[in-house]
């Protein structure tokens, strides 16, 4: 049977080798907040996908909201990114950078006692991930109407910096609860002004994001990264199927490199998710689909096979599997991911997982 996942992709304008993608995985092993050489060689070891997608960064220290999570915004953060850029593409490899900011799910911790932002002071369920262990989320301060273009700035600066850095492209993280979802969703954005409100005004922060980092890349070597059905950090939105798919609609037409879609997982479905079938997206949006959330390789066939989406993102398979392309194509077991090493600490549960060869 032939695979699906190992036949070859054009992604913008990269000709790649497979149809595996390795998700973006917030790993916390920068603690100076500027990629390390550990990191290098993790990166590199994974150089085999069809496209690493690399752990969210933050394009501002206002978007910050864990420790030990890589930056993007200055000439220190670009040179440690530059050893992993360049090891990657020593094999051969193609990698974007995900670009981050956490809205309202940070905390006062971070930003010397000062509030997290967000769309409207609405305080997430849930703890924030802090230098002192879990701490309750705090009400956010809801931006105000001028802070807006600034955090656009932002974000067009941090593309700047990862293309200096030598990345191959840049993907918009819009998923799991972070700002730009606080601004999709009407269950954390209660705006009145432009921003909130109609399908509209909820999608024109991301828009401008978009636009902003398209003028530094070219929309062929844009991403973006959203989970309609995503439960992940309080999200709630009263009708997340109408809004996604109009979100959809506004998208296709801006020829991206693709468009990158998390699937409700169970912890979503546990928590009530209104579950957004591929379909409906596959029909609103017309060019690459990425899709990713608990997936393996006979079900990632299937959504290929089947035509729902253009290729898949593994998460948790590419933490324990460096050579999950190797892995897949020969049918080989996999190593299981350990949850305790996934965030923080050192090379444990990070680089030492075996390749086969
Ligand atoms: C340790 C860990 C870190 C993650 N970090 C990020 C991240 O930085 N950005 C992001 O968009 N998703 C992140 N995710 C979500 C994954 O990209 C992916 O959507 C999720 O793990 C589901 O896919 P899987 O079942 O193949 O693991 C993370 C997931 C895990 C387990």
């Amino acid at each position: 049977m032939t695979s699906h996942l190992q036949s070859p992709i054009k992604i913008g304008p990269y000709q790649l080798p497979n149809r595996i993608i390795m998700a973006p995985l917030t790993r916390m092993r920068a603690p100076e907040n500027t990629p390390t050489d550990l990191m290098a060689t993790y990166y590199e070891q994974r150089a085999s996908a069809g496209l690493i997608i690399s752990e969210a960064s933050s394009i501002s220290t206002q978007g910050v909201g864990y420790p030990a999570t890589p930056y993007i915004f200055n000439a220190a953060h670009v040179a440690g990114w530059k050893k992993i850029t360049a090891a990657v593409h020593a094999k051969n490899g193609h990698i974007f950078l995900q670009l981050w900011h956490v809205g309202r799910v940070s905390h006062p911790d971070f930003h010397n006692g000062e509030l997290p932002v967000a769309p409207s002071a609405i305080a997430p369920k849930g703890k924030a991930f802090t230098a002192k262990g879990l701490q309750d989320f705090v009400t956010p301060r809801a931006l105000e109407l001028d802070e807006i273009p600034g955090i656009v700035a932002d974000y067009k600066n941090a593309a700047r910096q990862a293309l200096e850095a030598g990345f191959d492209g840049v993907e918009i993280h819009g998923a799991n609860g972070y700002l730009l979802d606080q601004f999709l969703r009407d269950g954390s954005n209660t705006r009145t002004d432009a921003y909130g409100g109609s399908y509209e005004n909820r999608a024109r922060f991301l828009l401008e994001v978009t636009a902003a980092v398209i003028d530094v890349w070219g929309a062929e070597r844009v991403g973006i990264r959203l989970s309609p059905s995503g439960t992940f950090n309080d999200m709630a939105d009263s009708n997340p199927e109408a809004f996604f798919v109009y979100l959809a609609e506004q998208l296709s037409p801006l020829n991206l490199a693709y468009l990158h879609v998390v699937d409700a997982l169970e912890g979503d479905i546990r928590h009530g998710a209104k579950v957004i079938s591929l379909a409906a997206l596959r029909k609103a949006y017309e060019g690459t689909l990425i899709v990713c959330g608990g997936y393996d390789q006979a079900r990632a066939e299937q959504v290929l096979e089947q035509g729902q989406a253009d290729a898949v993102a593994f998460g948790q398979l590419y933490i324990a599997n460096p050579d999950l392309v190797e892995r897949f194509k020969l049918n080989a077991p996999l190593n299981k991911p350990h949850a305790a090493t996934f965030y923080g600490g050192d090379a444990k549960g990070y680089t030492d997982y075996p390749s086969l060869t």
